[in-house]
């Protein structure tokens, strides 16, 4: 379960640190903002999350094909796309402070604080009230919550207004009618909003004159648009039918902040599912369930995922809602589900010049396919599953231990062999068990160290199972295997081990929960 808490961040970036999950970029140069490295762990971690996604979209779905796209693209894509003239952030600075900060998260963030205000006003009177309590009557009827719910609507058509008409004078006047003050100087001194462009760019060629003014993509998603028709074609692909891809995204985020959740080059797991038009909102719905679904497989807790539907929406979308997941720092966006009509594929017709329509046979005419998409970020995904993992423990006997409550089927390492002493023929028995094991599963052999913090370790890292070879597996093939969350311990046959890893540690298994 997340445990909502900043100091919890602060205690996770730190582990991933110690533990090689994740190193700041250029490090001995002082870090690069927003930019992370996956050291040893982590980079196991995150291809099997990876993984996890990449079987559900692909293999559990035979109308979903994938495709890796180039990062490059030719720059009119991102005209076509609008990226260039409304992938923009309003950005304000507070003159005191010299902090900037995008003026449409302080508006949020003050709607946060406002619905938080519910809440405790709701847990109050339900406190108060006891069994009889009725919530939906309360929150319809009390006076305070109705004053806040109404300022909520207010601030929320105020916000959406601003934002669709490019209104950043409006947008500023939103920040100084809520009183919002800098957290860091507490003052209300604030700059006009302007619109600030987060998509990073280069140059291709290699003489200045030829030179031609290239983007970083700003997401995965347009290299599916682009190519469209050639997998539909040479796929025999018949509508409804979806293309994933998992690759890097780079945005010039005003703010990179909150460790991985907010990065300037990032990971995007995105699949587009095109479909005929009309059908798009069925098909929203679907992927809303069918997502959800796949993230509760994890068992990270229900309680800690939300739908947050968009009222302010990007310029390609709709109808869009995120599925919120609780993170350290509160419920924040991990997943958005879009459904943005032909906006992509139109524009690129448009402006290419070629054709990207679906002939269908059954109708005998051609058309533009409506588009919904399901686009989960991989690094927030990681941190989903490591903030929720770290756990501190006191233990019976006085102690305290770390531990990553990793599901094992997503753990960097499913098992660690460990010869109890580095003598004896220990060694050896413990690499013939690891040879035989280590085609199937990832592996980790210890032998430095005491037992006590060889397992210490291993919880650190989120090894589901230890298994210590010792003098008695020298007379009956038997080993200790040590389960990481109870910290239980029995004696198995080694021929076991193979039953017992593949079991708990299958992405087949947390596949079929879904
Ligand atoms: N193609 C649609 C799209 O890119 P988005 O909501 O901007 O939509 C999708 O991004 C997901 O990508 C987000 O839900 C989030 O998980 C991830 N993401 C976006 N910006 C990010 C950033 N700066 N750092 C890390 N992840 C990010």
């Amino acid at each position: 379960m997340a445990q909502q808490d900043d100091n919890i961040l602060k205690k996770v970036v730190s582990h991933a640190k110690e533990y090689g999950f994740v190193f700041p970029s250029s490090e001995i140069y002082d870090g690069l903002g927003g930019v992370y490295d996956y050291g040893q762990n982590g980079v196991e971690l995150k291809n099997n999350i990876k993984e996890y996604w990449w079987r559900f979209m692909t293999c559990l779905h035979d109308n979903i094909v994938g495709l890796d796209a180039a990062i490059f693209m030719h720059p009119d894509t991102w005209k076509a796309s609008g990226h260039v003239d409304a992938f923009n952030d309003p950005m304000i600075d507070n003159r005191d402070s010299k902090k900037r900060y995008r003026a449409d998260v302080l508006v949020e963030d003050a709607i946060s604080k406002m619905e938080d205000k519910i809440e405790k006003e709701v847990e109050k009177a339900a406190k108060r009230f006891g069994e009889s309590f009725d919530s939906t009557m309360f929150i319809a009827t009390n006076p305070r919550v109705q004053e806040y719910q109404k300022k909520i609507n207010e601030t929320n058509e105020r916000l959406k207004n601003a934002m669709g008409s490019n209104d950043m004078a409006s947008m500023k006047q939103l920040v100084l009618d809520l009183e919002i003050a800098d957290p860091v100087s507490g003052t209300k001194n604030w700059t006009d909003v302007r619109q600030f462009n987060l998509m990073f760019s280069t140059e291709m060629g290699s003489i200045a004159e030829e030179a031609n003014k290239i983007y970083l993509r700003p997401e995965t998603a347009q290299g599916i648009f682009v190519n469209f028709l050639n997998v539909q074609k040479t796929g025999r692909m018949k509508i409804p039918f979806g293309i994933a891809q998992i690759g890097k995204a780079f945005r010039n985020e005003i703010i990179a902040r909150q460790f991985i959740f907010r990065m300037r080059e990032f990971e995007q797991m995105e699949m587009q599912f095109f479909v005929k038009p009309g059908e798009e909102m069925k098909w929203y719905e679907f992927w809303k369930e069918k997502r959800m679904k796949w993230h509760l497989a994890l068992g990270l807790g229900k309680e800690n995922y939300r739908f947050h539907d968009h009222l302010n929406l990007a310029h390609y979308a709709k109808a869009a809602c995120d599925i919120q997941f609780n993170f350290p720092m509160g419920f924040k966006e991990l997943e958005g589900i879009h459904s943005r009509s032909d906006f992509d594929l139109k524009s690129h017709e448009k402006l290419s010049g070629k054709k990207l329509q679906y002939f269908d046979p059954e109708d005998n005419q051609n058309f533009i396919p409506y588009v919904v998409e399901t686009s989960v970020g991989l690094d927030r995904m990681f941190l989903s599953v490591l903030a929720s993992a770290y756990v501190e423990e006191k233990l019976e006997d006085g102690s305290e231990r770390v531990v990553l409550r990793i599901h094992p089927a997503l753990a960097p390492n499913k098992v660690a062999i460990l010869p109890l002493m580095k003598k004896d023929g220990l060694p050896e028995k413990a690499e013939m068990i690891m040879n035989n094991l280590k085609f199937n599963f990832r592996c980790y052999y210890e032998d430095k160290d005491t037992i006590g913090k060889r397992y210490r370790r291993m919880d650190a890292i989120g090894t589901p199972f230890c298994v210590t070879v010792d003098h008695q597996t020298l007379q009956d093939d038997t080993v200790t295997i040590r389960y990481r969350d109870t910290m239980k311990q029995d004696r198995v046959k080694i021929e076991t081990i193979k039953e017992l890893l593949e079991n708990a540690c299958s992405i087949n298994n947390l596949l079929r929960l879904i």
